[in-house]
């Protein structure tokens, strides 16, 4: 039964009893994006409607206004962080600028819905958030010019078959499922541990002409045959970041997004992409890097800055980065 009962705001509030220094404003930020989630999660999970049935939910809701979910999930986060008192300032993927809030002791970035090209066609997608400790009042780009090991938290919600809320304040990552009928965040997956090792690839094959040779070598070295090193490895790709990251992290793997000859320093964002799922893979006991410098490590120029992101299992990444930098 105990298991069954243990809702987000409990275990966050039992994790913070162990750790005195972490404070009460923390479970409220953290419940107030998980109100967020909720929200985005019924609005998500009503998209299908409004194609199917036309069923408009509200008289200004169309085709097109579906595909602005990216929009509604961005409005949604920023409305309720902006007035909860604990985010004093906030980056988002659809914000050009940061966004000043009145007051609170943190910073926070997001991905407000990723994979957003797969509304349409029913398939997963997700949230991705990063916290930081504020050092200043007034919030400007600089306050978000630094490394991911700076993070004091940082999680992603799927929405998938389930809604998910998997999260890391620095002490383990622990997974929520939401239970519709109570709306309720109940503890699914506690002390979640990527494996050392796996046998899944997550990569746009369709750019292979596009990349370098190393990786090139890599990707044909792991699809060879060869029963002694376990190859050749699966290849799965859904085109959502969360759901192949996700994936990955619980079966073991590696998530390849390169830079290529259209991407010159990749496509996913350092700030709100790679870093938050960085700092959840090592928490996880994996590893994130660009093929050459650990994720953590990088310090954004600038809010919407790329990156290439190799991450998973840490022998995975670590064996590409051998093929990448020979
Ligand atoms: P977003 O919807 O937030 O822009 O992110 C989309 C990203 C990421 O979710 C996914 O891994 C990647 O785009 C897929 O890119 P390709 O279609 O180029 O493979
Ligand atoms: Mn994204
Ligand atoms: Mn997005």
């Amino acid at each position: 039964m105990e298991k069954q009962t243990m809702n987000l705001t409990r275990f966050l509030i039992e994790e913070q009893r162990k750790y005195p220094s972490a404070s009460g404003i923390f479970t409220e930020l953290f419940s107030e994006i998980a109100l967020a989630a909720k929200i985005i999660s019924r609005e998500v999970n009503k998209a299908g409607l409004v194609d199917i049935l036309g069923y408009t939910g509200s008289k200004n809701v169309t085709g097109d206004e579906v595909k602005k979910l990216d929009i509604f999930a961005n409005n949604t986060l920023k409305h309720i962080l902006c007035r909860g008192g604990n985010a004093i300032g906030l980056a988002s993927e659809e914000e050009e600028d940061v966004v000043q809030c009145e007051s609170g002791k943190y910073l926070v970035v997001f991905d407000p819905l990723d994979g957003s090209s797969n509304i349409d066609v029913n398939v997963s997608i997700g949230t991705i958030f990063g916290i930081y400790n504020k050092m200043d009042d007034f919030v400007d780009k600089k306050q978000f010019r630094r490394p991911g090991r700076e993070l004091v938290a940082a999680g992603y919600i799927i929405y998938g078959s389930s809604t998910m809320f998997v999260y890391s304040t620095g002490t383990g990552v622990h997974g929520f499922t939401l239970d519709p009928s109570v709306g309720e965040f109940i503890l699914s997956h506690k002390n979640i541990r990527i494996p050392e090792k796996g046998k899944i690839f997550s990569i746009n094959m369709g750019n292979y002409k596009k990349w370098d040779k190393n990786l090139q070598d890599y990707i044909d070295y792991i699809t060879e045959e060869d029963k002694e090193t376990k190859r050749p490895y699966s290849l799965r790709y859904i085109g959502s970041l969360v759901a192949d990251f996700h994936r990955n992290l619980l079966y073991g793997g590696i998530f390849l997004y390169p830079a290529d000859k259209k991407n010159p320093s990749g496509k996913l964002r350092l700030l709100y992409e790679a870093q938050p799922l960085a700092y959840i893979v090592e928490q996880a006991g994996g590893y994130a890097s660009d093929g050459k410098t650990p994720i953590l490590d990088k310090i954004p120029s600038e809010i919407h800055e790329r990156t290439p992101l190799f991450i998973g299992s840490k022998e995975n990444v670590k064996e590409l980065e051998k093929f990448l930098n020979r």
